[in-house]
């Protein structure tokens, strides 16, 4: 379907916000409660709860929010900053990992107020599961395993209930087009509505897009997952980094030549004693970790691919015959697994490996600000230093809560701003592969493992893609796939070591000095900008941002 415009619309409002999960609605409820008047950008349907397949990624989550509870005294936010630091292979930036860990419990109960509800016990205190290199079992869970589900509900019921007084304006089915700038500030977003070319003018803009899964064949991530806000922020001008940091989960479910969204078999399974077992029976994960099956994930996914190619068999199995509840903890794997066909009676799962989550992003402050002025990111889509290499488990559903709430702030703190006038940009034409080819690319050869070779022939491929012009939403995709892909390769033949979920077969050793490394966009392709230290990169960058307006 051609989708070009013919008209274009034009408001004004104080803060956009682009996207609609957990980072994008808190952002957008927390602004209004605060006065603001905000638009929010659904590239997803209108919400309904019961449709089969959901937009953003945070309906997915299973395993919950890893989160420190003040009274618990097993637990502190030294201990979870120190298992998020091992984790993210050095890459984790304590800086703003600290705050953002420390910031969790009040945004949890904010969530509450707003109508989450936790799993609880008999006494009424919230239950807590463990998963992959967290010390001890501190995250909360809702629905067993449909931990997003509820958060999500959650947060629409909330833009629902309170439509009659918030001033938050939702476009659904709307994507945005480009970043407007004026004098090096954020000046709205251009987006297309159903076809229809439209612009809302704001000082202040969030990208809270969220992923990238579908540079890959197969994923957990649901199909509007396409790297969006990596391209939109890219040809504003702002700087993502740790891009190569692209994380596979252990356990999606193995369905033979299956594409696109694939259940995703949750981390508290093993949690609650399941067990990665290969084909034979023997375990994959001993002698590989002290952690053994709750290792952090860059560690089981390896050994899970290791487990494949001895045995030769295209998956491994998740034992779960030793949980007893399983049906009624994990409702949620329980239903894909029956809607693969398979029979979970049989308490052997099949999986892999799968594009799950992307660490690296749109280079932030600890408080969401990107390079360019008054341009903000939120939630996967954005790089704090969180992750680091390697993101620990359930720390992204509190990082996109933490995250709403503070960059709501700054957008309070520039309300007011006047924007200057704006020259809408023209429409240009773009590089664009066909999703399939690049898809099966990335798979084959940035995917778990990767090595020089390969990389520079996806690189050339990826150099000589088509430019035409993104006539329809799919096309906007795609284009957006095409220019972060160029970037993730990039920054993976960059990195010439092994590190977190980056494992380079021709070199894996690693550096004795870990380092991050910010990219940014220049006339038709990336360019290394260095490294993060000492928030040096936030001036280089501003000066990149400017030098590109
Ligand atoms: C899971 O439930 O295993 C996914 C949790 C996450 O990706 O953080």
């Amino acid at each position: 379907m051609d989708t070009r415009a013919t008209t274009r619309d034009e408001t004004r409002a104080d803060f956009v916000v682009i996207g609609a999960g957990i980072a994008g609605l808190t952002a957008a409820l927390s602004a209004a409660h605060a006065g603001l008047r905000v638009v929010v950008l659904n590239k997803g349907p209108h919400w309904r709860a019961d449709r089969s397949e959901q937009a953003t990624s945070t309906f997915y989550a299973q395993g919950g929010i890893a989160v420190v509870e003040p009274d618990n005294p097993e637990d502190s936010v030294d201990l979870h900053l120190s298992d998020t630091l091992a984790a993210g292979a050095g890459l984790t930036d304590p800086q703003t990992t600290r705050p953002i860990l420390a910031d969790g419990w009040s945004a949890v109960a904010g969530l509450i107020e707003w109508g989450a509800e936790f799993d609880r016990g008999p006494d009424g205190r919230m239950l807590r599961t463990r998963e992959g290199g967290h010390s001890v079992r501190r995250i909360l869970h809702a629905g067993g395993d449909a931990t997003g589900a509820q958060v999500q509900r959650a947060l629409n019921d909330q833009l629902r209930e309170t439509a009659d007084r918030l001033p938050i304006e939702c476009h659904d089915e709307s994507i945005a087009t480009a970043i407007l700038r004026a004098d090096g500030q954020t000046a709205g977003v251009a987006y297309r509505t159903r076809g229809r070319d439209r612009v809302v003018y704001a000082p202040t803009v969030l990208l809270a897009t969220g992923g990238a899964g579908h540079l890959y064949a197969a994923t957990t991530n649901p199909a509007g997952a396409t790297a969006d806000g990596i391209a939109l922020a890219l040809r504003a001008g702002a700087v993502v980094t740790d891009l190569e940091f692209i994380q596979f989960h252990p356990t999606m479910l193995y369905v033979p030549g299956a594409r696109g969204r694939r259940t995703l078999v949750s981390e508290a399974v093993r949690g609650e004693g399941g067990r990665l077992v290969d084909v034979d029976g023997r375990s994959v994960t001993a002698g590989v970790h002290p952690m053994g099956d709750l290792a952090p994930r860059d560690v089981v996914a390896n050994a899970v691919e290791a487990a494949i190619a001895t045995t030769a068999h295209p998956c491994v199995y998740l034992d779960v015959r030793g949980i007893t509840d399983f049906v009624t903890r994990f409702p949620t794997v329980t239903a894909g697994v029956t809607a693969a066909r398979l029979d979970i009676a049989d308490g052997l799962i099949p999986v892999v490996p799968g594009a799950h989550y992307l660490c690296g992003g749109v280079l932030t402050d600890v408080d969401g600000r990107t390079a360019v002025p008054g341009l903000l990111a939120a939630g996967e889509v954005a790089r704090t230093g969180l992750h680091g290499a390697n993101r620990l488990a359930s720390n992204s559903l509190l990082e996109g809560l933490v995250m709403g709430r503070r960059t709501a702030a700054v957008a309070v703190g520039r309300r007011g701003r006047t924007v200057a006038d704006v020259t809408l940009p023209d429409p240009v034409s773009v590089p664009v592969m066909e999703r399939k080819v690049l898809q099966d690319m990335m798979s084959g050869s940035v995917a778990l493992r990767r090595e020089a070779d390969g990389l520079a022939a996806v690189a050339t491929t990826l150099q000589a893609a088509t430019v035409r012009p993104p006539a329809t939403e799919e096309t906007l995709e795609d284009a957006a796939l095409t220019m972060t892909a160029r970037v993730v390769v990039a920054a993976a033949a960059a990195r010439t070591e092994s590190r977190g979920c980056h494992t380079r077969i021709d070199h894996p050793e690693t550096e004795s000095v870990a380092r991050s490394r910010c990219f940014g966009w220049l006339d038709d392709g990336p360019v290394e900008l260095g490294g993060t230290e000492a928030l040096g990169v936030r001036s280089e960058a501003l000066a990149f941002a400017h030098h590109t307006a």
